[in-house]
């Protein structure tokens, strides 16, 4: 009946807009509260990076096993697809964890903001498209103003420096294999994958480089400091807003286009780094503030050019079809 047919419509599908909206809010509100309680954290126990996935990982299995979501078959084609995604997920998480830890968390957010750069870099370079020069030359204020604020920034150090580009390269790489990896199934199983490969990926490494420092005085010290409840608490929180900001963010991007999804990105790292000086009281000087407004003034930019190219692509396309 005609009551059925009213009510068989989800409300996404009703008010598209009003839910990706909500979607942008969930994940910028879940990433400001992850960065800030993540830095907290640090002070007292930089070993984090597996804790982060860990956390997630559980959460997934234990929402896997009352079906909320189903959980989607895995096969030997989407798990070879899968692997290098999650591999530079890995890679990516943990040094911008290196950077958090080294630097101010606006810092490292500023260098992150270059990574529609490094994406325009890759598909030149690497995939071979050719990136008109205005494109290229509105990146420009991008390199310049966080050059800018690299140089004044008063936490500055090569560690954070170096490791948040690091992790520019493996998020650049990681949307790459995305966009190969694209299949049939919800965003949120793939994440859920995603997470339990990268935790495979890290927890190696993690024992080597980590694990002695962990056993002599890593998990002694955060106790001795914050007592074994306020510490454990920590750790479940930063593991979970973690895992459900990148998991909005990864349902966002089911629901816009790559690039929207990519300034939308730049925008997250305004409120962040907004945030983080207003709740850290971080002194930046005044080149640092004028760098990060031109750099991500150019990622608007550069963001309106490449919407106006696909834009002229998309009706180039339609014309030559219909003609
Ligand atoms: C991480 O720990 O992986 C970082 O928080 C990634 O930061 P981003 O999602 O803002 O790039």
């Amino acid at each position: 009946s005609d009551g059925n047919a009213k009510t068989s419509k989800s409300f996404g599908d009703k008010f598209p807009v009003l839910v990706t909206g909500f979607f942008f809010f969930m994940w910028y509100f879940l990433n400001v509260i992850f960065n800030i309680l993540n830095k907290k954290v640090y002070n007292y126990f930089p070993f984090v990076s597996v804790v982060h996935l860990l956390v997630g990982v559980v959460y997934c299995l234990i929402s896997w096993g009352f079906g909320l979501p189903k959980r989607a078959p895995i096969n030997k084609e989407l798990l070879a697809l899968l692997t290098p995604v999650a591999f530079c997920h890995a890679l990516g998480h943990v040094m911008s964890n290196v950077s958090f830890a080294a630097v101010a968390v606006s810092f490292t957010h500023t260098i992150k903001a270059l990574e529609p750069f490094f994406n325009a870099s890759a598909s030149q370079f690497i995939l071979g498209h050719q990136i008109p020069l205005s494109l290229w030359l509105s990146l420009a204020p991008v390199v310049i103003g966080v050059s800018m604020a690299s140089l004044t920034e008063l936490s500055f150090n090569w560690t954070g420096f170096i490791s948040a580009m690091i992790s520019n390269i493996a998020f650049t790489y990681r949307s790459i294999y995305s966009k190969k990896a694209m299949t049939d199934m919800d965003s949120t199983n793939v994440y859920a994958y995603i997470s339990i490969i990268a935790l495979l990926f890290c927890i190696p490494p993690a024992v080597i480089i980590e694990g002695p420092k962990l056993m002599q005085y890593g998990f002694r010290d955060a106790i001795a400091k914050v007592g074994l409840v306020k510490f454990l608490s920590d750790l479940f929180w930063i593991g979970m807003f973690y895992h459900l900001y990148n998991q909005l963010a990864t349902n966002t991007l089911e629901r816009v286009a790559p690039l929207t999804h990519a300034v939308g990105n730049v925008l997250k790292r305004v409120f962040v780094i907004g945030f983080s000086i207003v709740v850290f009281g971080n002194r930046i000087s005044t080149q640092t503030g004028i760098g990060t407004a031109i750099a991500i003034a150019g990622v608007a930019l550069y963001s309106m050019i490449k919407a106006n190219i696909e834009e002229e692509k998309r009706k180039a396309a339609l014309a030559s079809s219909t003609s």
